[in-house]
């Protein structure tokens, strides 16, 4: 089966423009405006992004994830640590993320390495999810074969008789990465193509700024 008009199926970005006028100094506060706009536009999900490991071939793999903090130490999301980003990351902890809100018609790409947050912030990140969230981080293998959803469905019922009323402890295995950035790519889409792109390189700790060819 075809999708009929994909090869002709085209959108001439025309929403805004970026000139390096308008870029804060700090690539992080830049990515933080930009986060705002895309929640201000309600766009769902605003702050996933692509995350790009490297497996043991050296396959690059991308999942999507969801952004919990962003600051000038870093951008911290949470996971399994077994899972297959987990291990790709205890082995080789460079990572590429990429933020992409269409409606914005903007593009973010951010190059880094990651590291596993405190303790401290995991748990207390992992107290505020919904107690469901809780026990599926219990139950679920992540990235292992599932024989079938009923196993996993199982395993639920017997994280939830575990822990019955009581706090639902944070799994060892699981918990945040935090990725400090080397550099950052922002992207406004422009008419026939010709897109605005910057690009943020950290030079003896200071963020240097330079215009790309879109
Ligand atoms: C919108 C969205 C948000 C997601 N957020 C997370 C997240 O924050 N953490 C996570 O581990 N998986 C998240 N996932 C699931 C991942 O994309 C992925 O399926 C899972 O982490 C297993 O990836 P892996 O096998 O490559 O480790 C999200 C998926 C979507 C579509």
């Amino acid at each position: 089966m075809k999708i009929n008009d994909i090869s002709t199926d085209r959108i001439d970005y025309g929403l805004g423009r970026l000139e390096r006028d308008d870029l804060n100094a700090s690539p992080i506060a830049q990515l933080t405006l930009w986060l705002t706009h895309a929640r201000q536009a309600e766009i769902k999900d605003y702050n996933a992004f692509a995350l790009s490991t490297m497996d043991y071939d050296g396959f690059p793999s991308s999942r999507i994830v969801l952004l919990r903090d962003c600051d000038e130490q870093g951008l911290t999301f949470f996971t399994n640590y077994n899972s297959e980003k987990g291990q790709n990351i205890e082995r080789k902890n460079k990572v590429c993320l990429n933020f992409f809100w269409s409606t914005l018609e903007r593009q973010v790409r951010i190059w880094g390495w990651a590291e596993k947050v405190t303790e401290a912030e995991s748990d207390a990140y992992f107290a505020s999810r919904p107690r469901e969230s809780q026990i599926g981080a219990w139950a679920s293998q992540q990235s292992e074969v599932l024989s079938d959803r009923s196993v996993l469905d199982q395993a639920v019922q017997a994280c939830s008789d575990r822990f019955q009323n009581g706090d639902v402890p944070r799994p060892p295995h699981w918990g945040g990465f935090r990725i400090r950035p080397q550099k950052f790519e922002f992207w406004q889409g422009r008419s026939s193509r010709l897109h605005d792109r910057f690009v943020y390189t950290l030079q003896d700790a200071q963020w240097s700024i330079q215009r790309l060819n879109p």
